[in-house]
């Protein structure tokens, strides 16, 4: 048996890569494009494994996908592959809908052919997994209750709008073709191999080279933290036994505004990298806010807790102290991330004096 993952040299692909394959031997052929952010080097560990076959491709070139399919017959493709970053979809949405609608639109009609032509057992146990986000479900207000899976649907980012027509897409593709598709919906992930562009690591990367830490507006907006290792856990849960056709929303209870995780990443590296210019905090700089920017995302994690018995296994705590340990740890990798088009995209973001050495 085999499974297809699109995305697979990404933050989310990598670590879900490395833990399946840390966990059976079942092998992964892993179609990434290698965008600026898709990194071979988070694979490096699975260099002259047989078990992981890498493919170099794009999830709109529906020739390869059928060909890929044709050739491994997967048990089941786990689509990660996106355009995932809400400060990039604003400057340039084509790209977002060009990878998050028409890609996995082809990946389904790719997956459709496939799937109707397998029989019996083969049929009934092939799975599309798709992986979204919370943020297809909009904003939340302080008093709100978190998003259940049966919340409305309103995205209000580029990213967050084409994720949503992907999301509708794959219940369409069930609905009308029965093709067997689950869906889940996770809050903001942390952890190993998180490209700087996103907060946590961007603060890490930031403080460590002594640059200020920008924070967007007045720093009190929520996200709902999961340490990627445990959204890792709860895909192959929901891909074993989650229901057809059901989404599932996955989250760690853990609502933090981005002021606070700023802070904790602080304390965390004056602890483990003492500077000498003093405390890391010095360094915090409130920005422009982001336009459009949701102010709460939260999830209500009960269904796959009560299905499927699911739980995170790190607390924040425990998980934000791994992540800036690994980035301590891991500098080779950080310092190759950080070339050329990285810089680029920070002059263009923060203006050009944020990439001044
Ligand atoms: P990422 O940006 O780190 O990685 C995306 C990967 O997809 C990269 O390796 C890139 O090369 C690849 N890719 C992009 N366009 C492609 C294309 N056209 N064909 C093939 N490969 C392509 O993203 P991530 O943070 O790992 O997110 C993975 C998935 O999880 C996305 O679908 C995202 O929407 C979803 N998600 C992310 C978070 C989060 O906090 N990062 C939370 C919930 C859901
Ligand atoms: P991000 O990591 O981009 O994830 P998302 O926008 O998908 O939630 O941002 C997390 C939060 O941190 C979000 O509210 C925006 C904020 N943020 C900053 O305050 N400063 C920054 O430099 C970045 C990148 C994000």
């Amino acid at each position: 048996m085999t499974i297809l993952v699109t995305g697979g040299a990404g933050f989310i692909g990598s670590n879900f890569v490395l833990d399946w394959l840390a966990g059976s031997d079942e092998p992964v052929v892993n179609l990434d494009a290698l965008t600026y952010a898709g990194n071979r080097a988070n694979l490096a560990s699975l260099d002259g494994d047989a078990r992981h076959i890498f493919v170099h491709g794009d999830i709109c070139d529906r020739d390869l996908i059928d060909r890929l399919l044709a050739q491994h017959r997967p048990r089941a493709i786990v689509h990660f592959a996106a355009e995932s970053h809400v400060d990039r979809s604003i400057h340039g949405p084509g790209e977002f809908m060009r990878t998050n609608v028409t890609g996995t639109f082809t990946l389904l009609e790719a997956a459709r052919g496939y799937w109707g032509a397998l029989e019996g057992d083969d049929k009934a146990a092939f799975r599309f997994h798709h992986v979204s986000t919370d943020e297809v479900y909009g904003s939340l207000k302080p008093t709100d209750p978190p998003f259940a899976e049966t919340n409305a649907y309103e995205p209000n980012s580029p990213y967050s709008a084409s994720k949503a027509a992907s999301d509708h897409l794959v219940r369409a593709w069930h609905h009308t073709y029965g093709l067997p598709v689950v869906t889940t919906n996770c809050s903001n992930n942390y952890g190993p191999y998180h490209f700087p562009e996103k907060l946590i690591p961007l603060i890490i990367v930031n403080a460590l080279a002594g640059k200020p830490l920008p924070v967007y507006g007045d720093g009190q907006q929520v996200r709902d933290w999961l340490y990627v290792k445990d959204h890792c856990a709860a895909i192959r849960e929901v891909l074993a036994r989650g229901r057809l056709g059901e989404t599932y929303n996955i989250g760690g209870w853990n609502e933090k505004p981005n002021i606070d995780i700023v802070r904790t990443v602080c304390a965390l590296l004056d602890e483990m990298k003492p500077d000498a210019a003093g405390p890391y905090e010095r360094l915090i700089t409130y920005v422009k806010d982001r336009p459009g920017h949701d102010r709460r995302y939260a999830i209500d994690a009960r269904k796959i807790e009560r299905e499927l018995g699911w739980k995170p296994a790190e607390t924040f705590d425990t998980g934000i102290r791994k992540t800036v340990r690994w980035y301590l740890d891991n500098q080779p990798w950080v310092q190759d991330v950080l070339s050329g088009g990285y810089r680029d995209w920070v002059s263009k973001q923060y203006g050009p004096e944020a990439t001044a050495a």
